[in-house]
């Protein structure tokens, strides 16, 4: 496996032998099941994988958690080598943001609702990282969690708006026994938020079994799951959506398919999950791994 933090390094790679297909993952490490059952998805898609670690610090808000971001690169560099990954590109800020570095990349709509109500300039972070990524890596196929699924469609977006040539491939969420959504931030739960935590998917999964039996308002959709969470002393709700998955605008009347999604602080960690229910033809959600 090459691990390398240079872009002409990681370029001579790529471009070693051109007939190659490349799937890339791009992650900020700490590297849990989720990521790399990503990693599986590009592994047996391609014939070559790249993988990124670098917590980007763009996407961070001055008030965020951007320090105390966990990190654990010799664990994560076993792990992808242990997989069969190919290369893993671990920048510094200092190769991804140099001296002089000014050139942001903002979406609009779609980065303006959910996360970026509470986040405003996370998008653009994250749009502008990876809107680089790709032109280091330039992968065939490139992956990205549900988990994340706004983010999904603002990356959706930015490919299409942007001309990328990199087909997006979306993973389904990958979740802990309990059925808590893995994510790296759940280490900085006390035990009692952890044991708390399942409350997300379980009002996510009530409002998705409403919607199965014939639910179809938005408010009422958005009002069980608020009941639901708010019931749990420690959960502060950040919002409890039930939105078009296309434009992430709330429904009032749900017609075409719904993003039931939701974030909710537990002290100072803040946990988001959701459940898409597609559009047409049959309601079942993407999740088939749960
Ligand atoms: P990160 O949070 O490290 O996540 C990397 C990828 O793993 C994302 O596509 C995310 O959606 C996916 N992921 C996270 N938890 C998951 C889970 N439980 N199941 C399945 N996939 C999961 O998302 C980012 O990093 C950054 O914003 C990035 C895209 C790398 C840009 O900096």
């Amino acid at each position: 496996m090459i691990v390398t933090s240079q872009i002409d390094e990681l370029r001579k790679h790529r471009w070693a032998d051109p007939s190659l297909t490349w799937g890339f993952v791009p992650t900020m490490g700490y590297l849990h099941a989720g990521h790399l059952s990503l990693v599986q998805l590009s592994l047996v898609g391609n014939d070559k994988t790249a993988v990124s670690i670098y917590v980007n610090p763009t996407q961070f808000a001055p008030t965020e958690d951007l320090s105390s971001y966990p990190r654990n690169l010799a664990g994560d560099l076993a792990l992808l080598e242990a997989a069969g990954v190919d290369l893993v590109f671990t920048p510094s800020d200092t190769i991804m943001y140099p001296p002089g570095f000014q050139t942001t990349v903002n979406l609009s709509n779609v980065t303006q609702p959910l996360e970026g109500r509470s986040r405003p300039t996370h998008f653009a972070g994250v749009a502008t990282v990876v809107a680089k990524l790709f032109n280091i890596v330039q992968p065939t196929r490139a992956y990205f969690g549900q988990k994340d699924a706004q983010q999904t469609v603002v990356l959706r977006q930015l490919v299409r708006d942007l001309n990328f040539n990199v087909a997006m491939i979306i993973g389904p969420t990958s979740r802990e026994p309990d059925s808590l959504a893995m994510s790296s931030r759940n280490a900085r739960l006390s035990k009692a938020d952890r044991l708390a935590a399942p409350i997300l998917y379980q009002a996510l999964s009530a409002a998705k079994n409403a919607y199965a039996s014939g639910e179809r308002s938005g408010v009422a959709l958005r009002g069980l799951m608020w009941e639901m969470i708010t019931a749990v002393p420690q959960a502060k709700i950040d919002y409890v959506s039930a939105a078009d998955p296309k434009t992430l605008e709330e429904l009032e009347i749900v017609e075409d398919g719904v993003l039931l999604s939701t974030a909710v602080f537990f002290g100072k960690t803040r946990l988001i999950d959701n459940i898409l229910i597609e559009a047409t033809e049959n309601t079942e959600e993407k999740e088939g791994n749960f």
